[in-house]
């Protein structure tokens, strides 16, 4: 008898339930025992494990966050814990273990396997900057919460003739960056991949003031590297201040910056979102049934892909250069 755990780990993103849904549904349909784990591997480790049933998942689809739980433990964390983590799972019966998260959770599935638990990974993050899968469960609602806001923040920085500085997450790479300010119409996006010299970025806006253009929209990526003093809020640098800062020392015209921070986190996920965590959920249980483990399952041009997990969690995945450029068009 198969009993399958599921897990969310490392940070929240919509689509998230869409995926415990999935991987759920796939699992009664196929007669498995299905247990939840609350709070990603935290939990794993108190040994906070419970069966689950068809009225665990019910409408749960269009909610965003984790009805789990989720929590940021370090791969160090669940090396220190790991003879905890097997005893919950083997008290528990769990004959396999689907971890629905980000890049933490890769590193975490890759030490799982190399310890003989086994797991299957399903790529959860905002970020978009899991390798081996296109796009990852919570990238799209996280690009459309960005390009709402861009178009909300054209009118006021048209109004008052302002350069609005919009800092975006996206850790070290500038997918929602580059995919949130096109779908938002950004006029210049500042991202890790491509660290154009700041004093271009204002010779950008002068030429833009030159040709009439009254206001500008500037979405940077909070990993992008402004080489300045960076004002630091809750311990971490907040790039749009930084470059707030020089850009009106170099330009003299008026700035203001919105950090759209974890808004890009919250609310109910896309429609894309949704397909994509079913998708990959079925996907993911289809694995375990077929023997697989130590493996993220992802989508390469609309086909299903697995990926070992060490393959994985070696490299992030980084906007192809080719994108970069055409990119360039619009900024
Ligand atoms: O990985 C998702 C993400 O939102 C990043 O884009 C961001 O830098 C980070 O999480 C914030 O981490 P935390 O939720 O621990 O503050």
């Amino acid at each position: 008898m198969r009993r399958v755990a599921i897990m969310t780990a490392g940070a929240d993103a919509p689509g998230m339930n869409a995926a415990i849904r999935s991987v759920a549904r796939r699992s009664f349909e196929l007669g498995y025992d299905v247990l939840m784990v609350r709070d990603g591997f935290e939990g794993l480790a108190r040994g906070d494990v419970e069966i689950m049933n068809k009225k665990t998942v019910s409408g749960i689809l269009p909610l965003g966050g984790s009805i789990f739980g989720c929590s940021r433990a370090s791969v160090d964390f669940v090396r220190q814990n790991l003879v905890r983590m097997k005893d919950a799972l083997e008290t528990n019966n769990i004959t396999t273990s689907v971890i629905i998260g980000d890049r933490s959770a890769v590193a975490v599935g890759a030490l799982f396997h190399a310890n003989g638990i086994p797991c299957v990974v399903v790529p959860n993050t905002i970020d978009n900057d899991i390798y081996g899968t296109d796009f990852s469960i919570g990238f799209d609602s996280a690009i459309t919460t960005i390009s709402d806001a861009l178009d909300k923040l054209h009118t006021t920085a048209s109004s008052h003739h302002r350069v609005m500085i919009v800092e975006v997450m996206g850790r070290e790479t500038g997918w929602l960056a580059l995919y949130g300010g096109l779908a938002g119409g950004a006029d210049f996006i500042a991202i890790p991949e491509q660290p154009v010299p700041i004093e271009t970025l204002a010779t950008h806006l002068r030429q833009r003031k030159e040709e009439g253009k009254d206001f500008s929209i500037v979405v940077v990526a909070e990993g992008y590297p402004v080489a300045l003093h960076q004002p630091v809020v809750s311990g971490r640098p907040v790039a749009g201040y930084g470059l707030a800062e020089a850009l009106g020392e170099m330009t003299n015209l008026s700035m203001r910056v919105t950090v759209l921070g974890y808004l890009q986190r919250g609310g109910s996920p896309t429609v894309s979102d949704r397909l994509l965590a079913t998708r990959l959920g079925l996907a993911a249980v289809n694995a375990v049934r077929e023997g697989k483990t130590g493996i993220l399952v992802g989508e390469v041009g609309q086909r299903i892909t697995f990926t070992e997990l060490k393959e994985a969690t070696s490299q992030p995945h980084v906007i192809p250069a080719d994108v970069v450029l055409q990119a360039k068009t619009f900024y």
